[in-house]
């Protein structure tokens, strides 16, 4: 379903001295994702994990390469096209509070999305909203409230929720549970993987947490300095990691 063929993204800097450089945070990345399956994305901060979730999303257009989403070059969609694939393709960020706006309502952040895509018709609204809390185990008492009210599991519940209404087909987390706790953390890769059977959902899942990669991922990839260094099966990277790198990454996850 999707397909990222030799991406590559340079950054311009200045120096402190004001001189240009140029920082490549990929360096020709390819990897594909079928439908229904979860590839995990390892990596230590600033491997460009972030960098290639924006690019494969069309929030950022890479200096070079290409992106498929069924088929079709991300970068080369007609206006209509581009607003299905907004719909389609959807990302939940490490911090929810980048989704939640701090002055609508807990119903009205869920509504937003569904109004915009002209999901469900006004008369059924709240009755979808209601369902989206269900999906994520939040109650519909929360709805009347802000999501500042609400905790971090919670808040990331919902930016979950939001993300969900528009029904998409490819969902990127981005370090979606490192501000939780070890057991908030636990109940919601749960709920993750729930709702990936039950919405036949493809996830691409980035984390430093090797631990949380090995309890979500069908596939791992391994990136270092913007280079994708491996692709394989979990229980495969686990048993026999091919690269070094890799090696050090498992003997120093916490088991
Ligand atoms: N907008 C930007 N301008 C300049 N450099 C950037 C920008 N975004 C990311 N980078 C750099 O690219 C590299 C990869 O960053 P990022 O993709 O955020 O890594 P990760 O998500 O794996 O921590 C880092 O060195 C970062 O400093
Ligand atoms: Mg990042």
């Amino acid at each position: 379903m999707l397909k990222v063929e030799n991406v590559s993204q340079e950054f311009q800097l200045r120096d402190h001295l004001g001189r240009k450089r140029v920082k490549l945070a990929l360096k020709g990345v390819s990897l594909a994702l079928a439908t229904g399956e979860i590839l995990g994305i390892a990596g230590e901060s600033g491997s460009g994990k972030t960098t290639l979730a924006k690019v494969i999303l069309r929030l950022l257009e890479p200096s070079s390469g290409t992106v498929y989403f069924q088929g079709r070059d991300v970068y080369r969609l007609s206006r209509r096209e581009l607003f299905k694939f907004r719909r389609q393709a959807q990302i939940v960020q490490q911090n929810p509070d980048a989704a939640l706006d701090p002055l609508m309502t807990v119903e009205q952040v869920i509504a937003e999305p569904l109004l915009i895509h002209r999901l469900v018709d006004k008369a059924d609204l709240k009755q979808r909203v209601v369902e989206l809390l269900k999906s994520v185990n939040l109650n519909e008492e929360v709805m009347a409230g802000y999501s500042h009210q609400l905790s971090s599991g919670q808040r990331q519940r919902v930016a979950i929720a939001r993300a969900l209404a528009l029904m998409p087909q490819l969902v990127i987390y981005d370090e979606p549970v490192a501000f939780l706790d070890a057991h908030l953390r636990l109940r919601l890769l749960k709920l993750l993987l729930d709702l990936r059977r039950r919405l036949n959902l493809s996830y691409i899942f980035i984390s430093h947490d090797l631990a949380v990669l090995r309890l979500v991922s069908d596939r791992i990839a391994v990136m270092r300095n913007g280079v994708i260094l491996e692709t394989a099966p979990t229980e495969k990277f686990f048993a026999e990691p091919v690269h070094v790198h890799s090696r050090q990454l498992i003997s120093n996850a916490p088991s």
